[in-house]
């Protein structure tokens, strides 16, 4: 679908251009009905599949909602960009990178493969075993100390407190015996820093926090904005981590189709199964999504779409 889309500029069009577009994009998708809700952690085929909410927050704090952008759903995977920054921002990008990888695994985001031959640890940040090896490095030297510092500085990067989905909690809490075995794994190759069982029991928490369409957006618009959270001004990381989290998007953020999305957005992104998406464009703002059918890698279709939509129509391709 070729259109003709503006050339990228240092900024977004004007405010009410950007609003119209959100609204036209919302509208555009809103009957694409694709896809499969997750259901592997059973809480989440709950979820109705209809809700569908688009939100673009600019690094000058200006929001653009259509939809359902309200609706609470857990974050899952869409955390771990975030966690890893804060963990950048704890131990530095060096320490970080030795110890979590940068690069892609070209597999599924819960691949035991990945782990094992080749790599013999975590790859990289963006899929489960480099998630719960960065969960693992969280400061504190209880599990209580590390769940809170996760909590408070995701809350921090949404700019209001972030509740724990206890429903989705407990469902994968008492389904997660893959993951269970992935921090094992990581064990046996000395490439986890903490009890595997109780860092993988701060991961499913951390993708049990609740959040919106539009934190997701603000969130996003923290990474675009240097690690400064453009609502409340609170500086979250420094803008070199920013930097680093970004390229790490890039190569691994939509597990193995991560070429495709880049192909189609020019942009860094992150999914996750229960329907959400961040999409960063720097210097400009961010975008969050929510619509809970997915494909086959666990990427939200609707996102999908909606994020090439606007990433054309508002002049963010990054290329
Ligand atoms: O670890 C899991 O399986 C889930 N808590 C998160 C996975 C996820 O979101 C992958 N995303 N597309």
């Amino acid at each position: 679908t070729t259109q003709s889309s503006p050339i990228s500029t240092g900024h977004l069009p004007s405010s009410d251009r950007v609003t119209t577009l959100v609204a036209q994009a919302r509208d555009r998708f809103h009957s694409v009905d694709q896809g499969k809700v997750a259901d592997y952690i059973p809480a989440l085929a709950q979820v109705s599949r209809e809700l569908f909410g688009v939100c673009v927050v600019g690094v000058d704090g200006s929001i653009h909602a259509a939809g359902d952008t309200d609706y609470q759903f857990s974050i899952q995977s869409v955390s771990k960009p975030f966690v890893f920054a804060l963990i950048c921002q704890v131990i530095g990008e060096d320490e970080a990178r030795a110890k979590l990888g940068v690069n892609s695994t070209g597999r599924a985001f819960d691949s035991v493969i990945a782990i094992t031959k080749i790599n013999q640890g975590t790859s990289n940040p963006m899929v489960n075993a480099g998630a719960i090896a960065a969960t693992s490095l969280a400061p504190g030297n209880t599990a209580a100390d590390k769940w809170q510092f996760i909590q408070t500085e995701l809350s921090r990067f949404a700019g209001r407190p972030l509740t724990l989905n206890e429903a989705v909690y407990q469902s994968e809490a008492a389904t997660n015996q893959r993951n269970q075995g992935i921090a094992k794994l990581l064990q046996a190759y000395d490439r986890i820093f903490f009890d595997s069982t109780e860092a993988t029991d701060i991961y499913t928490k951390q993708c049990s926090l609740n959040v919106t369409a539009k934190d997701l957006a603000v969130m996003a618009a923290t990474l675009a904005n240097g690690g400064v959270n453009p609502l409340t001004q609170e500086r979250i990381i420094d803008p070199v981590h920013c930097q680093h989290v970004l390229a790490v998007m890039v190569t691994a953020g939509l597990y193995e189709n991560s070429g495709d999305w880049l192909y189609e957005t020019g942009l860094p992104g992150k999914s996750g199964v229960s329907g959400g998406m961040v999409t960063v464009s720097p210097g400009k703002g961010g975008l969050g999504t929510f619509a809970p059918p997915l494909d086959e890698a666990g990427n939200s279709v609707k996102g999908q779409l909606v994020t090439q939509f606007l990433s054309e129509q508002l002049g963010l391709n990054l290329f």
